[in-house]
């Protein structure tokens, strides 16, 4: 049967290892090793929205891996004339060898992975970012060592990135906060079944809505836009609802004195980050991003049969 990456969740079984995988594969670049597994397939990369680190780091992870990506653009295909997303994935099956697909809507990558038969992974949608999380995994494993014990807390808007943070968070086994204010919290089941997944894995998943008091002791702080791809028409009042949520070298003191900044990128300096934390030696989000290459080609050799 053929394996989708559509949510952390289905990494649930072998996420620890992927992180292990992704290190290798990273160490294997720099040495200069050529890895073939992918030679003559084709990945087709449909993106509804914008992206940098996304799509750059799958067309080039392709590359090194022997295989051929094709960037397609819905308002390119017949998909944006009202060809369906379900006759979209049958026929792409035919030709390609897996979809990497960047969605507004969720339920589209869950439609498109029903109706294909080779494995979809999911690039970012409204809910879930799942190939950010394994990147920011692996870039806290380099940094901190081990999860257990380590403690993230996110704060800022409960969206994708937060959704799938949590997930990740309760598989591996580390604590984790999400610091939103009312109205903005993460997504009340995926926070539900953070909760129980972090119970068996000796992680406490929790929400709180004061930042100062919810970074104390963070060895992460993590932050994304308070406006997301799609969330346009409410920039003004989210601007004002997100204000006392910056990250800023205040907010930064109150955590560990060896905490990390992360941020998946695009960062709004002055909005939900200042210029002095994300450019602090305490900032990783460039490693961060660099991650992404390894850690979504780590994804593609689990998925794609090689
Ligand atoms: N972090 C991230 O997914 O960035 P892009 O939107 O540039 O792909
Ligand atoms: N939450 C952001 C992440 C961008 C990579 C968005 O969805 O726009």
């Amino acid at each position: 049967m053929k394996k989708d990456l559509i949510s952390v969740l289905d990494m649930e079984d072998y996420l620890p290892e992927l992180i292990d995988e992704a290190v290798t594969l990273k160490a294997k670049l720099k040495n200069r090793e050529i890895l073939e597994p992918l030679k003559n397939r084709s990945i087709g990369m449909i993106f509804e929205k914008p992206s940098t680190r996304t799509r750059v780091s799958f067309e080039v992870g392709i590359t090194q891996l022997g295989g051929h990506a094709l960037y397609l653009s819905p308002k390119d295909m017949q998909l944006g004339r009202g060809e369906t997303i379900a006759d979209t994935a049958r026929v792409l099956s035919r030709y390609v060898d897996a979809i990497v697909y960047r969605a507004f809507d969720h339920n589209m990558v869950v439609e498109l992975a029903k109706n294909a038969t080779v494995p979809v992974i999911n690039a970012l949608d409204n809910l879930e970012h799942p190939c950010q999380c394994a990147a920011d995994l692996m870039t806290i494993k380099e940094h901190k060592g081990d999860f257990r014990g380590r403690k993230m807390v996110y704060v800022g808007d409960g969206n994708n990135v937060c959704n799938s943070l949590l997930l990740g968070a309760a598989i591996v086994g580390m604590n984790m906060v999400a610091c939103c204010p009312e109205g903005y919290y993460p997504n009340k089941k995926i926070f539900e079944t953070a909760v129980k997944i972090g119970k068996k894995n000796g992680a406490t998943i929790e929400i709180m809505e004061e930042p100062e008091n919810a970074v104390k002791d963070a060895d992460v702080i993590y932050t994304d836009v308070w406006v997301s791809m799609g969330d346009e028409a409410e920039k003004e009042k989210r601007e004002k609802v997100f204000k006392p949520y910056q990250v800023n070298m205040k907010l930064l003191k109150k955590a560990k004195k060896d905490c990390i900044f992360m941020h998946c990128l695009p960062a709004h300096r002055g909005y939900e980050v200042t210029d002095d934390v994300v450019d602090s030696k305490q900032s990783v989000v460039f490693d961060e991003a660099e991650n992404r290459l390894h850690a979504q080609k780590a994804i593609m050799l689990r998925l794609i049969e090689h």
